[in-house]
């Protein structure tokens, strides 16, 4: 079959119906960047309302691990919701929800024994490690890094610094809460080149947050993205990392690796900070450890999780379909999907970048396994931001049936199901090529 193969003009008469609807009806905080009114998926494709087939380079915003439909979660989905659907694990027990919890103790690399808190997605887990964080070393304060997305509900969003708009009108936001600068190195607001860098961003938190507003004593913990999702797909140095982990542990501050975008196998390692070496005390994963049902969890030391029966709760969080999707997900990345990250993530890297070397738009690729940035500039030398031609790339491709997502002002995301082959990379980027050179010729770039 060939795919892509868009037969309708976008948005499709069936799509217009709906569109319509969901302008009456819907909230109209979602951000949707094209009409893609997506009927059905399997594998890598999407079928729109029009029967139009879509190949899907964003795997749902990073969820969807196992491509769409896998029969193995599928075929566990459906064993599972026939015996038992709900009924809560914050008052009784089932199997699904501890055999995930043993699974999940096994595969986060967290040295001693491990605990297991559930909740439905990813900014619930956040908040599950805020209020833990707190609630063991009984310290109020959380430093954050600018550029970050930890979710949107009150106390993740307190953390998350990406875009205005997402704060906008949304004060009083919670307290005792300090941001910091992200090593951002492609745009470091320190002026400093990778070969000078002393890691002036760690000088930050010393000698602006400790010494002047943030005393280490009151600091419960530093929560991080090993590399930035929503921010823009920023990988920071080893020594950056490393430095935060040093800084949390000579202070008695916990360390919270926010996983949710980057984990379950994305980076071609089970999670991003195996790639830099550290141990954190609390991680939080959620997007793509159960295929697309929700699901959500905080995984920590065992002597740090150590609150009382009440504490703290959810009553679907850890739902045993969802548990059930999850397992059989570990099940693929364990056996091949993981290893087929890594490796069709350095294929896409290689093609991305003799891409880069004929397309003056892209001014900066960076890339662990399948989440792969591609940040767009006007100028290389200037480094200005082309957040008006990201935007039209991104309509583009989805015109010609790539469905790709943009991060950042001004970079592209290429975060596909983990399921994907060469042939389809080397499908999806001559689409994104043609989108970049329509886009280039329009604007007179050379
Ligand atoms: C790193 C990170 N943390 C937290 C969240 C919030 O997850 P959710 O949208 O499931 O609440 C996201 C979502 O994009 C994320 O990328």
């Amino acid at each position: 079959m060939k795919y892509p193969c868009i037969k309708t003009s976008l948005p499709g008469p069936k799509a217009k119906e709906l569109l319509e609807k969901d302008k009456k009806f819907v909230s109209p905080s979602y951000t949707r960047p094209y009409p893609l009114t997506v009927k059905k998926a399997h594998g890598m494709l999407i079928e729109d309302m029009d029967g139009n087939i879509f190949l899907d380079f964003t795997a749902g915003i990073a969820v969807n691990v196992t491509g769409h439909t896998h029969p193995k979660v599928v075929e566990a989905i459906k064993k599972q919701s026939e015996e038992l659907i709900h009924m809560s694990g914050t008052d009784f027990y089932y199997a699904p929800q501890v055999l995930l919890a043993e699974k999940l103790a096994e595969i986060v690399p967290i040295k001693g024994e491990k605990k297991v808190f559930f909740g439905n997605s990813g900014t619930e887990v956040v908040e599950a490690a805020i209020k833990l964080a707190r609630y063991y070393t009984k310290r109020p304060g959380i430093i954050a890094f600018y550029g970050s997305f930890h979710g949107r509900t009150l106390g993740s969003l307190s953390l998350t610094a990406s875009k205005a708009v997402q704060r906008k009108n949304m004060a009083p936001f919670l307290p005792n809460v300090f941001h910091s600068p992200y090593a951002y190195c492609y745009r470091c607001i320190f002026g400093k080149e990778v070969d000078n860098c002393k890691l002036e961003c760690i000088s930050f938190i010393k000698e602006f947050l400790f010494s002047k507003i943030a005393p280490p004593e009151d600091i419960a913990a530093i929560i991080i993205e090993p590399i930035q999702g929503e921010g823009g797909y920023n990988i920071p140095p080893e020594k950056f990392i490393k430095a935060i982990n040093d800084l949390a542990k000579e202070n008695k501050i916990l360390l919270i690796v926010d996983e949710i975008q980057s984990g379950m196998g994305r980076t071609g390692k089970w999670f991003a900070f195996e790639h830099f070496g550290i141990e954190p005390d609390i991680v939080t994963i959620a997007k793509g450890i159960a295929s697309g049902l929700p699901l959500g969890v905080c995984v920590s030391k065992a002597e740090i999780m150590t609150w009382e029966p009440g504490a703290h709760a959810s009553t679907f969080g850890g739902n045993p379909v969802s548990c059930a999707s999850a397992l059989a997900t570990i099940e693929l990345l364990e056996k091949e999907l993981i290893s087929n990250a890594k490796e069709m993530g350095e294929y896409m890297l290689s093609k991305l970048r003799e891409l880069q070397k004929k397309h003056p738009l892209i001014g900066d690729i960076r890339g662990k396994g399948l989440m792969i940035g591609v940040e767009l500039v006007k100028d290389r030398e200037t480094k200005e931001k082309a957040k008006e031609e990201r935007d039209k790339i991104v309509y583009k491709c989805f015109e010609k049936g790539l469905i790709i997502l943009g991060a950042g002002e001004n970079s592209i995301r290429f975060c596909p199901p983990l399921i994907i082959k060469k042939e389809d990379i080397d499908i999806g980027l001559k689409i994104f090529e043609k989108a970049l050179s329509d886009v280039e010729k329009e604007k007179g770039y050379k």
